[in-house]
């Protein structure tokens, strides 16, 4: 049920790739992982340098985990490292994961959180056999809920008050996509080349 991404997720359009981060990588996650505009709807952050270096090194730790329970991918652009995206399987036998991401802010509006999104959706219906994917976001970040609606994510509920993002609590948007949901909207896009299982 849980595998490990050995070679890159390739998608056309946009083009960026997905590959398991590396430790090299955290300078690069640490300048929007530091900006309050990128962290404002997170519980987590501004960080700073130790503590994104720390999240790089349990992200790969968590990487050799078996079963592996936490994907932590860099998003790689022309080489350059431009996002991250988080797949987390909170219930391997309902078949349940969530997802989540972040973008350099140099690189916003180009499309790049939507490719990386959705395909580390389709690994987590392709190659992790799950049925469910979940994603939650603040009711405030647009750019964000919008992501997931072109990814054909359905808003189900929005909790209150559910997490304190430093000077105030957020309400949350909580989306889903089922597996046949995704394969039915992918069918109407270009394949990607998903990524091999170890
Ligand atoms: C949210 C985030 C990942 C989006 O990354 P991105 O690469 O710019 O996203 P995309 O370009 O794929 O799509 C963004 C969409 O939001 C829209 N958008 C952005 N800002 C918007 C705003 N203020 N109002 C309305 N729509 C907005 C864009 O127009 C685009 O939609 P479109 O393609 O229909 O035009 C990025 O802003 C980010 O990293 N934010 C900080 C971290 C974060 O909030 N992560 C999500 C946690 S839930």
């Amino acid at each position: 049920m849980t595998r490990t991404t050995t070679r890159p997720l390739r998608q056309p359009g946009v083009d960026v790739h997905l590959r398991p981060v590396r430790l090299g990588d955290w300078p690069r996650i640490h300048e929007w992982a530091r900006r309050p505009d990128v962290t404002q709807y997170q519980a987590w952050g501004p960080n700073r340098a130790v503590e994104t270096r720390e999240y790089v090194v349990a992200a790969i730790e968590a990487a050799h985990q078996v079963p592996q329970v936490r994907h932590v991918l860099s998003v790689v652009q022309s080489d350059r490292v431009v996002g991250l995206v988080e797949l987390t399987v909170v219930d391997v036998e309902a078949g349940i994961a969530e997802v989540g991401y972040a973008v350099h802010p140099d690189v916003w509006g180009r499309g790049i959180a939507t490719e990386a999104a959705r395909h580390a959706v389709r690994f987590a219906f392709d190659e992790l056999g799950m049925r469910v994917v979940t994603a939650t976001c603040d009711t405030t970040n647009v750019a964000s809920a919008r992501v997931l609606e072109k990814l054909g994510m359905h808003l189900e509920q929005t909790i209150p008050h559910d997490v304190w993002v430093g000077r105030r609590w957020r309400d949350t948007h909580v989306f889903s996509v089922r597996a046949e949901e995704q394969r039915n909207a992918l069918s109407a896009t270009p394949c990607a080349t998903a990524g091999r299982v170890a």
